[in-house]
């Protein structure tokens, strides 16, 4: 049998860059902070920490108490490599500093979502941990410094907390996942350059939604639902997880598109997933999988952030159904301009 290369083996194989330092020893430092969050999710029953709390997010969604353990985690183990200057998580509402003396070697900057997919925690249901890494212009960072295009990602990833537990990254180089060997303390590298299928007959949408959404995101999926007897000409299957990574890593496995578009339910809401450490992370790595990734009238890559926790519509996953999406976007714009 083959020797698989484990994650640090991998790292010190990668092409020398100006990151490449700080990338193996921040990617080290998540890589643990994953498989302790893997070790919490797994005990959270036993540890009676499945409930939810009191407290609300700035986005207004009730916080489990794995929301915020795993959050803890994710801070700890990434706030002293010398190389981070400051984070960002969903369930922090200002940005997070790391202390001056743990801020010597670089001016990255940490984005995360340290548990996504929670409301599938308690019934057993695979959840992930999003993040992405920027640098700052700035040696004490302020919140304008993360503010920047998905285009300035040095690194995105996640982690996959399901069957087994999954780290998948790319740092601009194609995507790679690694499996964790749970009792040697390992992740291996067991998905080498992962692409995404062109085609696909596979959608993931929360149906439930369908009259809130905007015409053309419901004439793509009327035409999905029509399967061979409509325009399509082929059956189209559906899968829904409510959890991103989880529906992504699916994707990037076995093609399809993932979407969650603007709807009226929340008016407010300029759709539900957040543009820095949910979107942005994941298009780049569906676009470096060979995918393609939009709100449906832009590039979710080249969007300006406004804010830490602005949230953007998204839909991903194997090019030609992402391009017919923004084609029935591009349709619905001129049509309205008449
Ligand atoms: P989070 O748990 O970090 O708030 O993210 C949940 C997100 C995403 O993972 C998933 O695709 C979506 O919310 C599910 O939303 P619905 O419950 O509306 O289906
Ligand atoms: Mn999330
Ligand atoms: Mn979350």
């Amino acid at each position: 049998m083959v020797q698989p290369v484990n994650l640090d083996q991998f790292l010190a194989q990668q092409v020398e860059s100006e990151h490449s330092q700080a990338l193996t020893s921040m990617l080290g430092d998540i890589a643990f902070a994953c498989k302790r969050i893997a070790t919490a999710i797994n005990t959270g029953a036993i540890t009676g920490n499945m409930g939810s709390l009191a407290s609300e997010n700035i986005q207004g969604e009730v916080q489990k108490a794995l929301d915020i353990i795993t959050n803890d985690i994710f801070v700890e183990a990434n706030q002293t490599s010398g190389y981070v200057a400051a984070m960002a998580s969903e369930e922090i509402d200002d940005i997070i500093e790391v202390a001056e003396k743990y801020r010597q070697k670089g001016n990255y900057l940490l984005v995360f979502d340290p548990l996504d997919g929670s409301s599938n925690v308690n019934v057993n249901i695979s959840v992930g941990t999003i993040f992405s890494v920027l640098k700052s212009a700035n040696s004490h960072p302020v919140l304008a410094d993360f503010l920047q295009t998905g285009t300035a990602q040095i690194c995105a990833g996640y982690a996959l907390y399901g069957t087994s537990t999954m780290l998948v990254f790319t740092t601009g180089k194609g995507v790679n996942g690694f499996t964790l060997d749970a009792e040697a303390g390992e992740f291996y590298l067991t998905h080498a350059n992962m692409q995404i299928a062109a085609d696909t007959q596979e959608f993931a949408v929360n149906m439930s939604n369908y009259r809130f959404w905007q015409e053309p995101v419901q004439r793509y999926v009327d035409e999905c639902l029509l399967g061979a007897d409509g325009e399509r000409e082929k059956d189209f299957n559906m899968r829904w997880v409510a959890s991103m990574v989880a529906e992504v890593h699916r994707i990037l496995v076995r093609g399809g598109v993932f979407m969650y578009p603007l709807d009226t339910k929340l008016p407010a809401k300029a759709g539900k997933l957040r543009l820095m450490y949910e979107a942005n992370p994941m298009s780049f790595i569906v676009e470096q999988a060979g995918g393609a990734s939009s709100s449906g009238i832009q590039r979710i890559l080249d969007i300006q952030p406004t804010g830490l926790h602005q949230r953007v519509p998204v839909m991903m996953g194997s090019r030609n159904e992402v391009e017919r999406l923004i084609a029935y976007h591009q349709l619905d714009a001129d049509n309205q301009s008449f």
